[in-house]
């Protein structure tokens, strides 16, 4: 199967789906941080290169609900804020209508102000063996619900408030750490949607 990865960075649910036997290929505006195939440029030059699966994490900075405090700060609407929010759901629903068979967008809780379509399903990582807390939608299109692989037990689940952990690792790069897909959602990814 081929199948894009948009808005991935780190290679990880592309080497997911390479290891299953398919042809997968990551696409950002920054290079990859692990060797592998993966175009660095804008999604929409590829986007109609005839991908039989696409999976996309685009940037959630503007949309999502836990960004919409800095929509309404002093109780006032931020403009430029909104704006922001309005190109940002003009991409996301580039990608989730994209002229491709089977489509996933992973996205956190979005600010209801946007009006998004619903989405299918949230995971946590907590359901694909990692034990934090990072609920994250999925928005599916001709593919089933991911089913949980291996549940952590609340008493092992890590709060994001401990210093070290995955959450607060990352110095400057904070974010840029914060936003990687965790590998067993990756696994699950290529193990459920991959035999399609
Ligand atoms: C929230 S991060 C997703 C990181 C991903 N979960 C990973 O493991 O690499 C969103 C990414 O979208 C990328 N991006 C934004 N606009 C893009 C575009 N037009 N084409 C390709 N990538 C884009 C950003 O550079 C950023 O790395």
């Amino acid at each position: 199967m081929k199948v894009l990865i948009a808005c991935e960075y780190s290679g990880t649910v592309r080497d997911a789906f390479i290891k299953a036997g398919h042809d997968a290929m990551s696409c950002d505006l920054l290079p990859t941080d692990t060797a592998g195939p993966h175009y660095q440029g804008d999604v929409t030059d590829i986007l109609n290169d005839g991908w039989d699966m696409l999976i996309a994490h685009p940037p959630c900075t503007y949309l999502s609900n836990a960004g919409a405090r800095w929509l309404y700060a002093g109780k006032t609407l931020n403009i430029k804020r909104f704006e922001q929010g309005l190109d940002a759901k003009t991409f996301f629903l580039l990608l989730f209508n994209a002229n491709i068979p089977r489509v996933a967008i992973e996205n956190p809780i979005p600010s209801s102000v946007f009006e998004l379509p619903k989405y299918s399903q949230t995971i946590q990582p907590y359901e694909f063996g990692h034990p934090f807390k990072k609920k994250t939608c999925l928005w599916l299109k001709n593919l089933p619900k991911l089913t949980p692989t291996s549940v952590i037990s609340e008493q092992n689940r890590e709060s994001t408030k401990i210093p070290g952990n995955w959450f607060n690792k990352g110095g400057k790069e904070r974010q840029k750490e914060r936003a990687r897909t965790f590998q067993g959602i990756a696994d699950a990814m290529a193990t459920q949607w991959g035999c399609l």
